[in-house]
């Protein structure tokens, strides 16, 4: 069978037609670049935006190299041409000493490559060089080609005006006569300038402990994180922030950071070679990696962003998450607040029928909620985990009537309906394996593992990509779904595509997550007032490539209010709190039973975009007032808390018993500040909070929405007071929590 791929169309008809197509990743909406300026003389390109520099230039090899990164340089600075460095010794050649912004493997490289190609007769050396560039609508277009072969890789770069932050992706070309095999494919290096005290600050995790802050001094030899699970996963997040050893503050010191936007695996290697100099080259996980490149196709890699913060690891996180909101996320930069959510699936798992739903839908209405979210369990055979996915049809024992009756109840309720659906897997036991039993990853004739009793279809086969985006286009035209919580619940295994050919079998990597990209934006543009939510058995799939098209995104099945400002502080490390969905569930929820007062819940899952899930059933007409009452509150902070700038005040890393976080408005009027203490040890006070990011010469007005300040602590004092004198909170025992807000009330006289 000749395999129609990407999107189940695009090479069989136009291929034959046409001489080159892309398969172009959607590049990232943009709200403004900086512009690049070019100097022919020396060959130098150079782009400036916020507080950062970015050069480049072409040296006396043809080889595009970095020239600088950092803190913002005067206009008059200029930069000689690129020169490359001469080699250490036979075993360290000037190739691999030299910062290359892309290079290929061959000509005796032994860093990490951003490419490698094995071609039909067996060369595997690829030596790529300048060829031209053009600047169009401040975006740059390096053109770089290999010294015989017809191998052309554009590199692309754009610096986001507000941020700095540069976007690079590489785009592959073959014009030869013949396909060739790319085995490793990177967006591009990153280079450091040169310095022996760098630190990577990273994040690992596993399921319901995503988002651990970790830390390691960068020596010599490589750092890689990655992920060979098929998609982004919590082992590592595809994120690096590198500062350096001068301070424990995270506000301090100048810090590098970047991001992929893939949602596939991916891998991002850090590296310091014998001149200590450190390489950072991110893009596609090169690991049973193999992409069959027809003649007259192209594929562009993943985009790999990065930037630079004079204010240290905090600065670092605040222009990601500005990038996000602004540039990324659908909508930007004007995505719109979160909504306030309720989801059922803690209160009611797999037993869902209309009268529960309804219950719980009335009650939550009642709290001040604007999103109901009806969990797993709602389809199919779905009585457990054991059956039923795949088989998107409505449950006729749980919902005789079909959906309508429940979802015309929401709204008319006042809230949005939302539905869970988990479309890229099928238990055995559904309808869809016993008639598809090919549909999934497998080797024939091999077994194929389960994890949590289900397995994954092949999403890069044009008819399940057909029928997935069938069954999600049906299910939204006869129903008016507001929202779809998209879950993805267990890694690929066995990741076999038989039924094409031998040689583009591992084409699966990349097909598989370009259409599961290419189904949420043509659903997105047949239903532009949907909203998605990416989860992925808690937060697997959460990075800059599935944030284009999802409008939030679940860190972690674990609810408890204590493992979540953990989980929620590394959150923040490359995302927005705004994107970060936060339940309030009940003190018996998994995975540990301890019995908290709900103000600490709500104040916890307040941090991010709130949402209860509780089993509101149970609710004591005081435990309703309560949720009333902060929900209330947090509507009127929720534009602070979701576009604000964060400062970690106090982050819950190394075993502290204590949390705080701060919260800037845009337009610096609103503060809202955190503070949380699991246990108290000692009695010894909590700590003043030196709060941050205020206007010195202005007088905020403080406040208590929960907890209080310490006596003494005044009403009203300058921003200059807050932030040198600080704020005393009075906290004493165990899980205490104290929320307040800041007003900007007028400048000092
Ligand atoms: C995993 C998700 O993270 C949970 O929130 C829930 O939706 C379950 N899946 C349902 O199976």
């Amino acid at each position: 069978m000749i395999r129609p791929s990407v999107l189940g169309y695009a090479r069989m008809g136009l291929a034959i037609t046409l001489s080159l197509f892309v398969f172009s990743c959607t590049s990232i909406s943009q709200t403004g670049n900086a512009p690049v300026t070019y100097d022919a003389n020396t060959r130098v390109f150079r782009m400036d935006a916020a507080g950062v520099t970015y050069v480049l230039g072409v040296n006396e090899h043809e080889q595009v190299q970095t020239l600088y990164w950092g803190k913002r340089l005067s206009p008059g600075d200029a930069f000689p041409a690129a020169r490359s460095p001469r080699g250490y010794s036979a075993f360290d050649l000037p190739i691999t000493l030299t910062q290359h912004e892309f290079v290929g493997w061959g000509g005796g490289i032994v860093l990490e490559p951003d490419l490698k190609i094995t071609f039909p007769d067996g060369n595997r050396d690829l030596a790529l060089k300048y060829v031209s560039s053009s600047i169009k609508e401040n975006k740059l277009n390096i053109v770089m080609k290999d010294i015989s072969r017809e191998v052309y890789v554009t590199l692309h770069y754009a610096m986001d005006a507000e941020t700095g932050i540069v976007r690079r992706s590489a785009e592959i070309e073959n014009r030869s006569d013949a396909a060739f095999t790319i085995e490793q494919a990177a967006a591009g290096t990153y280079n450091l300038p040169r310095g022996t005290d760098y630190h990577l600050h990273f994040l690992t995790g596993r399921w319901a402990a995503e988002w651990s802050v970790q830390d390691e001094a960068i020596r010599g030899g490589k750092i890689v994180l990655e992920s060979r699970r098929g998609t982004t996963g919590s082992q590592n997040i595809p994120f690096f922030v590198i500062d350096r050893d001068i301070s424990k503050d995270q506000e301090q010191g100048d810090a590098y950071f970047g991001a992929l936007a893939w949602s596939g695996s991916w891998q991002i290697s850090i590296e310091q070679d014998a001149l200590q100099q450190v390489h950072i080259t991110g893009g596609l996980n090169a690991f049973d990696f193999g992409y069959r490149l027809k003649k007259g196709e192209r594929i562009e890699t993943p985009e790999f962003l990065a930037g630079f913060s004079s204010q240290g690891i905090g600065g670092a996180s605040r222009l990601m998450h500005r990038l996000e909101i602004d540039s990324i996320v659908p909508n930007a930069p004007n995505p719109r607040l979160r909504p306030v959510i309720y989801n059922s699936w803690e209160a009611t798992t797999f037993h869902l029928d209309e009268a529960g739903q309804v219950a719980l839908a009335e009650k939550a209405a009642s709290i001040g909620v604007e999103r109901f979210v009806m969990d797993d369990g709602w389809f199919g055979q779905r009585m457990n985990d054991r059956a039923g996915l795949g088989d998107w049809y409505v449950n006729k024992e749980k919902f005789p009537h079909g959906l309508k009756p429940l979802i015309d109840k929401v709204h008319s309720l006042g809230m949005e309906f939302g539905l869970w659906v988990e479309p890229e897997m099928v238990n055995a036991d559904s309808d869809l394996y016993r008639n598809h039993p090919d549909w999934i990853l497998n080797f024939p004739g091999r077994p194929h593992t389960e994890g949590r009793n289900q397995m994954v279809l092949n999403l890069a086969r044009p008819d399940v990509r057909a029928y997935v985006m069938s069954f999600l286009n049906k299910l939204l035209a006869e129903n008016e779904i507001d929202f779809l919580k998209w879950d993805y619940n267990r890694n690929w295994s066995e990741p076999g595509w038989s039924d094409v050919p031998l040689e583009d079998q591992k084409d699966v990597y990349y097909d598989f997550t370009k259409n599961f990209y290419s189904i949420l934006e043509e659903l997105r543009s047949k239903h532009p007032k949907l909203e998605i939510e990416s989860c992925s058995g808690g937060g697997s799939r959460v990075d800059l490539g599935v944030m284009r098209y999802t409008d939030q995104d679940w860190p972690s099945d674990n609810t408890n209010p204590v493992d979540r400002l953990v989980i929620q502080n590394g959150f923040t490390y490359p995302y927005s709190p705004g994107l970060m969905v936060a339940w309030v569930t009940d003190s018996s929820n998994l995975p540990n039973r301890l019995a908290l007062p709900l103000e600490f819940r709500f104040l916890s899952s307040m941090q991010g975009a709130l949402g209860v899930g509780a089993n509101l059933n149970k609710y004591t007409p005081e435990d309703f007032a309560v949720a009333k009452r902060l929900i209330a509150q947090y509507k009127t902070l929720r534009e602070t808390i979701q576009r604000g700038l964060l400062y970690r005040l106090i982050p819950p890393e190394d075993g502290s018993e204590r949390s705080a976080t701060e919260y800037v408005s845009r337009d610096g009027k609103q503060v809202v500040v955190f503070a949380f203490l699991h246990s108290s040890i000692e009695r010894y006070p909590y700590p003043t909070l030196k709060l941050r990011g205020l206007d010195e010469d202005a007088v905020y007005k403080l406040e208590a929405f929960e907890g209080k300040a310490t006596n003494g602590v005044p009403a009203t004092a300058s921003g200059s007071y807050w932030m040198n004198r600080g704020l005393d909170v009075n906290m004493n025992g165990d899980f205490q929590a104290a929320g307040f807000t800041l007003t900007k009330v007028a400048a000092l006289k």
